[in-house]
């Protein structure tokens, strides 16, 4: 509501949509096109971190754009130090404010990981969940962490412990952004997953009833076998990003940690907003292949947007698919975003009634010429092929 307010009382966007609404009433046949890329990141450069990764991306409800990482601060490692850089950007990734550090775990050994952002659609908070402690090295119990920010990305909360009502069992949400259901069931639940460490991995989600100030433990879909070592092949669910279909189920794309089946991803479904992950929706998605990674999956208008380094081995090939079917099958003719090494990606787009926010999805992934850890890159798609 607020947003759509705001953006009507802009000129740009009223000549945008006098000027545009003949021609693309229909806006046609999906023909994705890198349009614009901007490295906001780059790895070794500054003083105080070693190396940016992690990548998450949302909007906010006033139409800004926010761009997370971890900035680990004396190595490429998931243990150590960081801070969460944030950068921030009013005008849909043309410019970007300098990075700010929000976050400064100190000198923690096993300091902290990102993490999932939520945006409450009905209340305009930004929401950002991390995880201090998650991998027990030097230091324990693992602790579930909250930031809000109440003022579309500016100023933040001084973080919360969940744990204290969610338990201390290790969970790292996403890493990518949770959602906020749109359609019954549950309507404007908060739904963050992600999963669990070691041996007591698995796909967990945490849910919010009441906009973020209390936290219950909601699905959990666990390894096999559970709570012990896991071998090549074990059924090992991790990294995840959930997405609302229209019919106001959730599905959640997941990592194969162990390649239990195929080197490719693994799809479950909830039907009762993100309280129970039944095994009779679970299915393997031959066409996504994937090198075990953190993959990024959005729902814009019906279509179902996917990137991941399309590679059964190696983190290359950063490539775009869209499905018309919910992830039923994919279209044949996927986009290749980036060649060369590429990770961990998050995508957003702005839902908006105007023309020109209906033909742009975002990408926020790791990128580089020899490593995958050189870059965080931001790509503007254009989905109706630059028209
Ligand atoms: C978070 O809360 C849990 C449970 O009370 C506690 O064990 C843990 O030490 C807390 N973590 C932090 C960082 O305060
Ligand atoms: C990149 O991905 C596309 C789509 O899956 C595939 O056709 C192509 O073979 C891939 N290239 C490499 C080098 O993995």
């Amino acid at each position: 509501m607020d947003k759509r307010r705001r953006l009507s009382a802009a000129p740009a966007f009223v000549c945008a949509l006098l000027s545009s609404c003949v021609c693309v009433s229909s806006l046609g046949q999906i023909d994705p096109l890198v349009y614009d890329e901007q490295l906001l990141w780059v790895s070794g450069a500054q003083g105080q971190v070693n190396t940016y990764r992690i990548p998450l991306l949302t909007f906010t409800t006033q139409g800004s754009l926010l761009a997370f990482a971890e900035a680990r601060k004396s190595s490429s490692a998931d243990v150590g130090a960081k801070f969460i850089a944030l950068r921030r950007s009013t005008d849909k990734g043309a410019t970007w404010s300098p990075t700010s550090f929000i976050i400064d775990d100190g000198s923690n050994p096993d300091g902290l990981n990102l993490g999932s952002v939520v945006v409450d659609e009905e209340e305009g908070s930004v929401i950002l969940i991390y995880t201090l402690c998650f991998h027990l090295y030097h230091c324990e119990p693992s602790s579930t962490m909250m930031v809000q920010s109440w003022d579309d990305g500016l100023s933040w909360s001084s973080p919360k412990n969940l744990s204290v009502q969610l338990g201390v069992k290790a969970f790292a949400a996403g890493p990518g952004f949770g959602i906020q259901k749109r359609y019954e069931p549950a309507k404007g639940r908060l739904v963050v997953c992600g999963h669990g460490t070691i041996e007591g991995d698995g796909v967990f989600c945490i849910l919010s009833d009441d906009h973020g100030q209390n936290w219950y433990n909601g699905a959990a879909l666990k390894s096999i076998p559970y709570n012990q070592k896991k071998k090549a092949q074990d059924f090992n669910p991790d990294e995840c990003q959930p997405v609302e279909l229209r019919d106001g189920s959730i599905i959640i794309n997941v990592r194969n940690q162990n390649n239990y089946h195929c080197r490719c991803r693994v799809v479950v479904r909830s039907l009762d907003g993100g309280l129970t992950l039944p095994i009779d929706y679970l299915f393997f998605d031959y066409t996504l292949v994937d090198p075990v990674v953190a993959a990024s999956a959005l729902q814009k208008e019906g279509v179902l947007y996917f990137t991941n380094p399309s590679n059964e081995f190696n983190r290359v090939n950063l490539t775009l698919r869209w499905s018309l079917t919910d992830g039923q099958s994919w279209e044949k003719n996927a986009v290749q975003i980036w060649a060369g090494p590429s990770g961990y990606s998050c995508m957003t787009s702005l839902d908006s009634a105007s023309v020109e926010d209906r033909k742009y999805i975002y990408v926020l992934y790791e990128k580089g010429h020899k490593d995958v850890y050189e870059t965080v890159s931001f790509a503007k798609v254009h989905l109706y092929g630059g028209q």
